[in-house]
């Protein structure tokens, strides 16, 4: 079974621990059933503890994680007692661009036909990947606020874009296209609007397109993408964009998927060999819910995918697709949570699927 792989392992805020409880019960079933040789390591980070004593991601567990981790496991940060989420900040981007996980991986793929909103299509017409940059744009937190209070006042974020981010970004979603035979790579971009930094892009997307002849290299307007995603989003296998279009567009493909419940992903330091100190981050596309923590209703699919994504980066890759085979049958069953269509609780939902994982293993 090779080396162990330590994971570290953080619920957050809201609906965030208990949907990775359900994926850590998951991966435990994976350890002690399948003897993968997994450990876990639960880190107190979140809400609750910067309110406790203001830590929020300190440098020793950032570099604990750097050295001794193979993957961090994350359910989402954001709580209203926190109004100005600074926890959250220094935790997701704390590893995003700490580790310097360029590509944020969001699979849109949706599982049953019911669960896709959109007339006249069915699961079939939804699968592609949105490859989101993660490390650079208007996300960087560059700016500043002049005045602040006054009836001048002023705020800045600059959108930072560099050659190398561009270009390692692009690149990364055509090696994905090509190492799995797809045909199509859009990029979404805002280069009418936006003609410094998008301009960048679009020449550089044109440029690493060259070397991939077998693949159609397509741009569109990220406006105009929104709106041929919901007409016919069949028409699409990778997308490549930048961090705030990223976001923005999987959340509307998570529509697509049956909703946030239902949208797994992983940020990653895409390089073929894995590189010392960038940790892949495993996280569901959802945030903390603050509305449904504590009742046992939050949808724990997202997070036993992202935990199959897991799986899958760590050299499992039958394990990922055995984890999205069981959550498929699962919601064709109804065995499932009540905004996929189902009449079980968090618990219940996640108990059904690993129960029948373990019984195969
Ligand atoms: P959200 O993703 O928490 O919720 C959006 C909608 O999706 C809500 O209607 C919610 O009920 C539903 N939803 C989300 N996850 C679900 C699940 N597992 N099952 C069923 N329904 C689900 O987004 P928001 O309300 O905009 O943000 C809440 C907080 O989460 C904010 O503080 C935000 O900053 C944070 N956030 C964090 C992350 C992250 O940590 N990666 C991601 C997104 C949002
Ligand atoms: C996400 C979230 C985050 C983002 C927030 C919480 C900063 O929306 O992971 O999609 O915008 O990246
Ligand atoms: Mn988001």
């Amino acid at each position: 079974m090779g080396a162990r792989r330590k994971i570290a392992v953080l619920g957050g805020d809201g609906i965030g621990p208990s949907v990775i409880e359900e994926a850590r019960k998951l991966l435990e079933v994976y350890r002690d059933k399948a003897g993968l040789p997994l450990d876990l390591w639960e880190l107190d980070l979140g809400a609750d503890r910067f309110l406790r004593d203001g830590t929020t991601f300190p440098k020793e567990i950032q570099v604990a994680i750097q050295l001794e981790c193979s993957a961090v496991l994350l359910g989402a940060l954001g709580d209203p007692r926190v109004p100005n989420l600074e926890h959250a900040r220094d935790i997701l981007f704390g590893m995003r661009f700490g580790f310097d996980l360029y590509a944020n991986i969001r699979p849109v793929r949706a599982l049953h036909d019911r669960l896709v909103p959109l007339k006249g299509r069915s699961a079939r017409d939804v699968d592609f990947v949105v490859f989101r940059e993660n490390t650079e744009g208007i996300y960087v937190g560059m700016g500043g606020q002049f005045k602040r209070g006054t009836p001048d006042e002023v705020a800045i974020n600059e959108d930072l874009n560099t050659r190398k981010g561009v270009e390692r970004i692009i690149r990364a979603a055509f090696e994905w296209a090509k190492t799995r035979g797809k045909t199509k790579v859009t990029m979404a971009d805002k280069s009418n609007a936006m003609r410094h930094a998008h301009e960048l892009w679009l020449r550089v997307f044109h440029e690493v397109a060259t070397q991939y002849p077998g693949i159609e290299a397509r741009h569109l307007y990220v406006d105009a993408l929104c709106l041929m995603l919901v007409q016919d989003p069949s028409q699409f296998q990778v997308i490549v964009t930048n961090n705030l279009f990223g976001d923005i567009v999987t959340d509307l493909g998570a529509a697509f998927q049956g909703g946030l419940g239902m949208a797994a992903s992983a940020n990653v330091h895409a390089s073929a060999t894995p590189e010392r100190g960038k940790v892949p981050l495993f996280e569901p596309v959802h945030g903390s819910a603050p509305p449904l923590a504590g009742k046992d209703i939050a949808n724990p699919f997202a997070a036993l995918l992202t935990a199959g994504m897991l799986l899958g980066h760590l050299g499992w890759p039958a394990e990922e697709a055995r984890i999205e085979r069981w959550v498929t049958k699962a919601i064709e069953e109804e065995a499932c949570t009540v905004d996929v269509g189902g009449k079980l609780g968090t618990r219940a939902a996640s108990a059904w699927v690993r129960e029948r994982i373990a019984a195969e293993l």
